[in-house]
């Protein structure tokens, strides 16, 4: 029989640890026999990746809101139709580090376009494919900043040198898409160590993959 495939994404700000953590889960899953897809947005294929150096370059200071938005957008599109479609009609489980949420809380929210107009840009790109469960990495901005300013080599693109205004504004976006999609959105409590959140995250995954399988 066909296994059904399975979409999860993590969200959070920066420095919440979501991009090691999951990548941890995977390596996981992939050993107990999971057929696992790890990729990443805004990214994972040429054209998105393409995409995603235009948004984040440093030097875009004048790129307006609503341009920001749409370029999310249409990265999100040519990645969902090349790796995230694909790999879920196949059956298998495709990690995705950030989503439509990311768009939701930081330029719905904290850029204030509003949730609903990014919604319904969204809506055009993804049309009704929704991620089964998302892990939103919870933390407090000024840790999440910190822990990116302690590793010298981390790049550090232009929307992380934003202020922490803006960045206290994404956190408080994301709680209220949790009271929106409260099925959906599992939050994690990402100040603690890797160890820790991994066994959390775990945890929820394996509990949704035990029940469609
Ligand atoms: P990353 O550093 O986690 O790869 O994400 C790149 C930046 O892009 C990060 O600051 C969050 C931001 N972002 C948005 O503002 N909207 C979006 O839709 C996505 C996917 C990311």
């Amino acid at each position: 029989m066909q296994k059904r495939g399975y979409f999860i994404t993590s969200e959070g700000p920066e420095g919440a640890g979501k991009t090691t953590v999951m990548n941890l889960l995977g390596d996981q899953l992939k050993q107990e026999g999971y057929d696992v897809v790890m990729t990443r947005e805004p990214g994972g294929i040429m054209i998105s990746e393409k995409i995603r150096n235009i948004i984040l370059d440093n030097e875009h200071t004048m790129m307006e809101s609503r341009t920001e938005a749409l370029l999310y957008a249409a990265a999100r599109r040519q990645h969902l139709v090349e790796i995230v479609q694909p790999a879920i009609e196949a059956g298998k489980i495709v990690i995705c580090d950030r989503f439509i949420d990311s768009s939701l809380a930081y330029q719905g929210f904290a850029r204030g376009i509003g949730v609903e107009e990014i919604l319904a840009i969204n809506k055009f790109a993804i049309g009704n494919i929704m991620p089964n469960k998302t892990i939103l990495f919870d933390i407090d901005p000024s840790v999440g900043l910190a822990r990116i300013n302690a590793h010298e080599n981390r790049e550090k693109n232009r929307l992380d040198v934003e202020s922490l205004t803006f960045h206290e504004k994404v956190r408080e976006g994301y709680l209220s898409l949790v009271d929106q999609y409260p099925e959906r959105i599992e939050v994690i409590d990402a100040s603690r160590s890797i160890d820790a959140v991994l066994e959390d995250v775990y945890k929820v995954i394996k509990g949704e993959l035990e029940i469609i399988r």
